[in-house]
């Protein structure tokens, strides 16, 4: 058995998403099957209709998801039909080299669904981060599936399945921002105005929004920036710099990730500090720097991947944080769309009119 479905798909590089019908196995051993209520639109879905991920078209695009379990495979336990869930990309497999040696939020081996979702002549699908959420319902691996309080929205909660995890978890996780530090965020997109709701949440003292769009600069203040700085109107390191006493600031986190943004990010961290890069760059971007400044300038220099996150901890008490009022995730969500406006919510993003579009299903 399985199910007929619309799902947006990126059939071409570089082409306009289309809707098309989906099938949609039943799901087998350690899968299930959830029906999606919301899906945001990420940068990294636009990534991949542009051929910036891989060339493994057609995408199922969309993967910042939450919906209820449908139904379930043999074998799965940890969730049932009609648990309200939040979709994720690290469903973590206990037994990679990282796993077992506890450290499971950089799990090597992460479980997607065995089966795939075809196009209608049989091609299979490529599920954006091996979830494609752009559908009426979607097959994951069980794994993938984190349950949440059903209070919360499922329009916020999506959200935390990619990029304001992502941003969060930058902040928190991987540069592990604590109260007194200062804070620097080159990029406030979604993926950057998350990281700076995390710095205020582990009480940062200066908190520095970097962007090229004075909106989103606005939006900044609003999830906890103390200053902003728009760097069409002078040299970004320079202004960090002065709001930091000169020094720069302990973390930077590049929201961006292009190498002039990830070089102001390094030049604009103080001694010691850390630089986080959580922006997805460009498979054929290069990077110049001169190795004595890597030397003399000190720290660490990461990459977050998924904010460094492990969903089944993390989930559950960001959302519990919004319940309560310390994280305004209603913020991100500037509009709610249809899966037909897809596209068009791609130019939105372009543009900068806004946060993050969620298709309402
Ligand atoms: N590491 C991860 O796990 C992860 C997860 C989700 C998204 N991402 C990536 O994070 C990045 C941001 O995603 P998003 O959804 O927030 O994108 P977005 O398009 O909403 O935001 C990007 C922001 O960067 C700003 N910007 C662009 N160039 C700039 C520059 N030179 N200087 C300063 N600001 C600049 C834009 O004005 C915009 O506000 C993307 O590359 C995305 O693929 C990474
Ligand atoms: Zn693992
Ligand atoms: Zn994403």
């Amino acid at each position: 058995m399985s199910q007929q479905v619309r799902g947006v798909v990126s059939l071409a590089k570089g082409a306009p998403v289309s809707i098309e019908t989906i099938t949609v196995p039943d799901p087998g051993p350690g899968e299930a099957v959830v029906k999606v209520q919301a899906c945001g639109v990420c940068h990294t879905d636009l990534h991949y209709r542009e051929g910036g991920i891989n060339d493994d078209y057609p995408f199922l695009l969309g993967h910042e998801a939450a919906g209820i379990v449908e139904s379930v495979g043999e074998g799965v336990t940890d969730v049932a039909p009609g648990d309200f869930v939040i979709l994720n990309w690290r469903a973590v497999c206990g037994s990679c080299r990282a796993c077992l040696r506890g450290r499971p939020h950089l799990c090597f081996n992460t479980h997607n669904a065995q089966q795939k979702m075809t196009l209608q002549d049989g091609t299979e699908l490529s599920p954006a981060l091996g979830i494609g959420a752009f559908i009426e319902k979607t097959l994951v691996a069980a794994g993938q599936c984190t349950k949440v309080d059903p209070a919360v929205k499922p329009e916020v909660a999506g959200l935390l399945g990619c990029g304001v995890m992502a941003g969060l978890g930058a902040a928190l996780n991987t540069g592990n921002v604590g109260r007194d530090d200062t804070v620097a965020v080159i990029g406030c997109g979604g993926v950057g105005n998350a990281a700076i709701a995390g710095a205020r949440l582990a009480g940062a003292k200066t908190i520095i929004a970097v962007d090229l769009d004075d909106q989103k600069l606005e939006w900044a203040r609003e999830f906890g920036a103390t200053h902003t700085v728009n760097s069409r109107s002078g040299d970004p390191v320079k202004a960090v710099q002065e709001l930091t006493g000169g020094f720069g600031a302990d973390l930077v986190v590049d929201a961006v990730g292009r190498p002039e943004t990830w070089k102001t990010a390094f030049y604009a961290r103080d001694l010691a500090g850390t630089v986080v890069l959580v922006g997805v760059p460009d498979p054929s971007m290069q990077l110049e720097v001169p190795l004595i400044d890597v030397f003399g300038r000190g720290g660490s220099l990461k990459s977050s991947w998924y904010g460094d996150c492990l969903p089944s901890r993390d989930f559950p008490t960001m959302v519990d944080l919004h319940l309560q009022g310390r994280l305004p995730l209603e913020k991100f969500v500037s509009e709610t769309i249809g899966l037909e406006d897809v596209e068009a919510s791609f130019a939105k993003m372009k543009t900068g009119e806004v946060l993050r579009s969620v298709v309402l299903l």
